[in-house]
């Protein structure tokens, strides 16, 4: 089928109530597919790469991470594409558009994991762009846009590569510690970057069409819903914030209960505070306690330090302020009843993101003209579209996460599933290409 009776056939499928069913071609109600089994036999490959015990752990910069970009980059090259990394180790690689003067649709997602986490949280919109982009190579559809495909470095770690990519982190957070140890500036030459031209890796608004980023959803609304695809209509905001809680070290036998500068004490009194304070107003608010580090971490010795993170996050920016300035202010409060210190300090902020509804529009009508079930929501994950969304139109598509479960070992989406977003990622492009 060549672009223009492809063409043809969308805008009909869009138009699907106006045109009755007799006077359609039989071919305009087939939008065009992906190759399911190939994306889900890349999936099914890429599980060894990183895979141990305690699950999945490609963390960016480690071996296993480095590997699976590895795998990403033969890929890329097996689909025809010519990968390059730009100077903040970010992978792209282009289907050239007819007409060079109009900016690229972008699609892509990310490929390192959490430390235990999943093989579909990334991977998915990755090999979903790349399906995408392989498709329309192989049916010959040579859209106006270029289409480039991205894979962005380190989103686990506070989406440093779309950050990067938006010219959006600091000094402080390039030289911030990622979970495999490596700094970020070092992960930058690992990835195949250079710190010294990050400056050339910076897109501006107008540099790209528009982004859409095919994910699972790791919450579990669809599943619970049997529905196939979610439009997303906004990312939620994020702060990791660092508590470190100073109190002194003593013997745990020889030191009265009344005369303890109990650290460990004062960590789990403020995680339960947190916790309160998070969920006394109704509301989508969530707040994490999920990393805590104790020093000397010793069976006999009262803690003289915890360092804990918080993971606090939100649709409304306001609310993150509010509740840091609570979070806060609680853990003074704790301080001095137990004769400890509480200090903060950000690790990493990511605003908070609404979807193009534009881009909306491109992903709920070819939900429908794939005959698939689709609902609009919200993003309690963050994502590299929530940055990418500074500069450019942005859309996500979701698709189930089996029970709902994601960062675990235990993270599943279906292969049906997978191939329902990546053929709703297709036409959505397309669509996009028309505007
Ligand atoms: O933490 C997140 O929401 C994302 O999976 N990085
Ligand atoms: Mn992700
Ligand atoms: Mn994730």
């Amino acid at each position: 089928m060549n672009r223009r009776h492809f063409l043809q056939h969308t805008a009909a499928l869009s138009a699907l109530p106006l045109i009755p069913r007799a006077r359609r071609s039989p071919e305009a109600s087939v939008p065009l597919r992906v190759n399911g089994d190939r994306l889900n036999g890349w999936l099914s490959a890429f599980d060894a790469i990183g895979r141990t015990p305690g699950g999945i752990n490609r963390t960016a910069y480690s071996e296993a991470d480095l590997a699976g970009r590895a795998f990403t980059l033969d890929l890329f090259r097996q689909s025809g594409l010519t990968p390059r990394i730009d100077a903040a180790g970010n992978i792209y690689a282009r289907v050239d558009g007819r007409d060079a003067s109009l900016p690229p649709i972008l699609i892509g997602s990310h490929v390192d994991s959490v430390t235990n986490g999943g093989n579909f949280d990334g991977p998915v919109g990755t090999f979903g762009a790349i399906e995408v982009a392989r498709t329309l190579r192989e049916r010959n559809v040579r859209l106006r846009h270029s289409v480039d495909v991205v894979c962005f470095q380190n989103e686990e770690g506070g989406t440093i590569g779309s950050k990067l990519a938006i010219g959006a982190l600091t000094d402080a957070e390039l030289n911030g510690v990622a979970r495999s140890g490596k700094t970020i500036r070092e992960g930058i030459g690992l990835t195949g970057g250079d710190v010294s031209k990050l400056a050339q890796a910076v897109k501006r608004r107008g540099d790209i069409a528009c982004y859409m980023e095919l994910h699972i959803e790791q919450g579990g609304l669809l599943d619970k819903a049997g529905l196939q695809i979610g439009v997303v209509e906004g990312i939620v905001g994020l702060r990791w914030i660092e508590v470190t809680i100073t109190g002194m070290s003593n013997h745990a036998g020889a030191t009265p209960m009344d005369q303890r500068q109990d650290a460990m004490l004062a960590a789990a009194k403020f995680t339960v505070v947190v916790n309160d304070a998070i969920r006394a107003e109704p509301g989508r608010q969530v707040a994490t306690v999920g990393r805590a580090s104790v020093t000397p971490n010793t069976t006999n010795v009262i803690a003289g330090e915890v360092v804990l993170t918080v993971d606090l996050r939100d649709l409304d920016e306001t609310k993150l302020v509010r509740f840091q300035a609570a979070f806060e202010q609680l853990g003074r409060q704790i301080g001095t009843a137990s004769g400890t210190r509480f200090t903060f300090r950000n690790l990493v902020d990511s605003l908070p993101a609404l979807a193009d509804p534009r881009v909306m529009g491109w992903i709920d009508g070819s939900a429908k003209a794939l005959a698939l079930s689709s609902q609009r929501m919200p993003s309690g994950a963050g994502h590299d579209a929530q940055e990418v969304a500074r500069i450019a139109p942005m859309g996500m598509i979701f698709i189930p996460s089996v029970g709902g479960i994601s960062h675990s070992p235990r993270e599943f989406s279906r292969a049906v599933d997978i191939a329902n977003g990546a053929n709703v990622l297709l036409n959505a492009v397309v669509a996009a290409d028309m505007q």
